[in-house]
């Protein structure tokens, strides 16, 4: 987690490290901090709360310097305070760290501090690091960089960090191993971050640092990239193409709401050069590069958490349909930790719109060193799922900001999609005409978003109703069933409420006996192969009282008349209705958010890109 950002080169740092934390704020946002080398001084700023309390700190204060580190927290160790905030410094307030991520092994080399008289002002692991790595300089006599290099020899865990030193206005020394780093490379000047946003305002030139890599980033200098073993690696510099509008909230109150409006164009985005325009065939490189991997695939498992977790089930449902090969589909989480069988002749499929996900990483690492042939399927361009992957293919919906992940989860379904298609179609398994109505459906998606989303006002008006429960169910089946979990997920995690969603036919199995008038109960009804059973089920929450809200299928007049409230959606293929459905309920979790004042792009305890386990 966190969002971390250094500056170097002939400008202040502070107004970029400053914009920098605003744009990396979605990752992080309990405390915030800033060190700023001004002549031979290291000055550290840094407070509990959003980067604006920072900002506000900080008016009064001398904020020159053309060299900085600053740092927005998702507290790992310690509460969230002015003092477990970062930077730190160490001992003797020579050097100044910034970490993201977490020392394992912290309170061992905590102890071993101590003993050489070594104190600790927070309560954080990341103190411990910089003490470390401030103890060798001065028991070895050594750079700052050789510093580093040592002392992370001997930590245990994840890291991105960036250490400045006292009287070294020059220099600025930055590590990672399992979380995100990229240099942006400007005219003399150099830029850090955790991802490319705080970058490309300034540069579409980065690197991108690979794990257990320490750079040495001088003023007027090229940088050095050295690996663990110290040989001097090859700095790859590539080109970004992406532009700042896409970071900026569009005249939209919040980036949820922009990011849901996105959602027609950026399923455009994502089909393509894809699908061709008479919507008969879809191509999708990393499968035809890898056919036999497919073709030939004993089983496939897909790993994956949170929402795209849920956008996982989908996915196995398609699969299972139209390829007929078994999928199963797993927490990244459990999945390393069950002592997983995993054969070469498994295909492993990684979800993640923000390709940083410890977890699902770890999980991607452990499937490849077994052999198998792994698939990743996630947003952010080059970040770290995406390069430890054999091949996979990008959602390419742009820059989801708002912590409630919408867009991406549209994506990784159509995407999905279109790999089963590709599949099947090389495998022979789909029947030709339903080949070409899925791929109809697929073409038809951003139209069939678009008439969705003027179901706005609607679910605005309706959301006032619904703002003061205290529980939710949400229910669906087949298809519909993971969107029912993801609607839940949405709701609880903006608006606190608690929601659970459930297969629709498993409630008479035990929640059944939560319902009453008080306890309003979301059913996916729409037209598909399992409407007819999803009917009975309405009428088991009827007939004890509880409140419906359906989402049907246009026209649909049986659902309608027994739910208290429905909600239209147009029809479309049965294995991509959840794409469509999802934004109605995207948008009721987000005007319930809103009536009850939530901090909907930033919602308390979370942070939108897990790189802790
Ligand atoms: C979604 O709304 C969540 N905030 C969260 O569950 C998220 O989907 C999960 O952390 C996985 O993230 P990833 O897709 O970036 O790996
Ligand atoms: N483990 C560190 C802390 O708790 C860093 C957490 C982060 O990545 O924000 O301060």
């Amino acid at each position: 987690m966190c969002g971390i950002v250094a500056y170097i080169g002939n400008r202040q740092a502070y107004p970029i490290l400053i914009k920098g934390l605003h744009r990396l704020e979605y990752r992080g946002y309990d405390s915030a901090g800033v060190a700023l080398i001004e002549e031979e001084d290291i000055n550290i700023y840094k407070t509990k709360g959003k980067v604006a309390d920072l900002e506000h700190y900080a008016e009064s204060k001398n904020t020159q310097g053309t060299i900085g580190i600053a740092h927005t927290r998702w507290a790992t160790h310690g509460e969230p305070n002015d003092v477990n905030a970062h930077p730190h410094y160490s001992e003797n307030d020579s050097l100044a760290i910034i970490h993201n991520g977490i020392i394992e092994n912290y309170a061992l080399l905590k102890q071993a501090l101590e003993a050489e008289g070594y104190t600790f002002k927070s309560d954080t692991d990341t103190e411990v690091l910089v003490q470390l790595i401030e103890y060798i300089k001065e028991t070895n006599r050594c750079q700052l960089f050789e510093a580093v290099q040592s002392a992370l020899k001997q930590v245990v865990g994840a890291y991105a960090i960036a250490v400045i030193e006292k009287g070294n206005k020059n220099e600025i020394i930055a590590a990672r191993k399992s979380s995100p780093m990229v240099i942006g490379i400007g005219d003399d000047e150099y830029f850090i971050a955790s991802d490319v946003t705080p970058i490309i305002e300034y540069t579409d030139k980065v690197v991108y640092l690979n794990d257990e890599e320490i750079v040495q980033i001088r003023r007027h200098e090229p940088l050095k990239i050295v690996n663990f073993q110290n040989e001097e690696t090859k700095v790859d510099v590539q080109k970004l193409n992406m532009n700042i509008t896409q970071l900026e909230k569009g005249g939209y109150d919040h980036f949820m709401l922009k990011e849901i409006n996105e959602q027609p164009r950026t399923i455009v985005d994502c089909i393509r050069g894809r699908i061709n325009q008479s919507a008969t065939d879809v191509k999708l490189s990393g499968v035809i590069d890898h056919k036999e991997k497919f073709l030939n695939a004993r089983r496939i498992i897909i790993i994956a958490c949170g929402t795209s977790w849920h956008a996982g089930l989908i996915g196995k449902h398609m699969i299972e349909e139209f390829c007929q090969i078994p999928v199963c589909v797993e927490y990244a989480s459990e999945f390393r930790y069950s002592h997983p069988v995993i054969n070469s002749d498994d295909v492993v499929i990684a979800i993640s719109q923000s390709g940083e996900t410890a977890d699902t990483l770890a999980a991607v690492e452990l499937a490849k060193s077994k052999g198998a042939f792994i698939y990743g399927i996630c947003n952010v361009i080059g970040s770290s799922i995406p390069r430890a992957t054999h091949s996979g293919t990008y959602i390419h919906v742009g820059p989801e900001i708002g912590v409630a992940s919408t867009k991406a989860f549209t994506g990784q379904v159509t995407v999905l999609c279109m790999l089963a298609m590709a599949i099947a179609k090389e495998k022979n398994s789909i029947d030709h005409q339903r080949y070409l109505s899925v791929l109809k459906s697929l073409y038809s998606l951003p139209n069939l978003l678009q008439e969705v989303l003027k179901l706005d006002s609607q679910i605005k008006n309706m959301s006032l109703i619904f703002t003061y429960a205290h529980n939710f169910l949400y229910l669906g089946r087949g298809y519909n069933y993971p969107l029912a979990l993801e609607g839940a997920l949405k709701l609880k995690e903006i608006s606190y409420i608690h929601a659970e969603g459930y297969p629709a036919a498993e409630m008479k199995h035990g929640p059944i006996a939560l319902i009453d008038n008080e306890m309003p109960t979301v059913v996916i009804a729409t037209n598909d192969s399992v409407y007819e059973k999803t009917i009975s089920n309405i009428q088991e929450i009827k007939a004890r009282g509880g409140k419906v809200i359906a989402l049907v299928t246009k026209g649909d007049q049986i659902v309608s008349s027994m739910a208290d409230y429905s909600l239209e959606i147009p029809p479309v293929d049965e294995c991509l209705a959840p794409v469509v459905s999802s934004i109605p309920l995207q948008l009721f979790a987000y005007y319930i958010a809103i009536n009850k004042g939530r901090d909907v792009d930033q919602p308390r305890n979370l942070a939108k890109s897990v790189t802790v386990e």
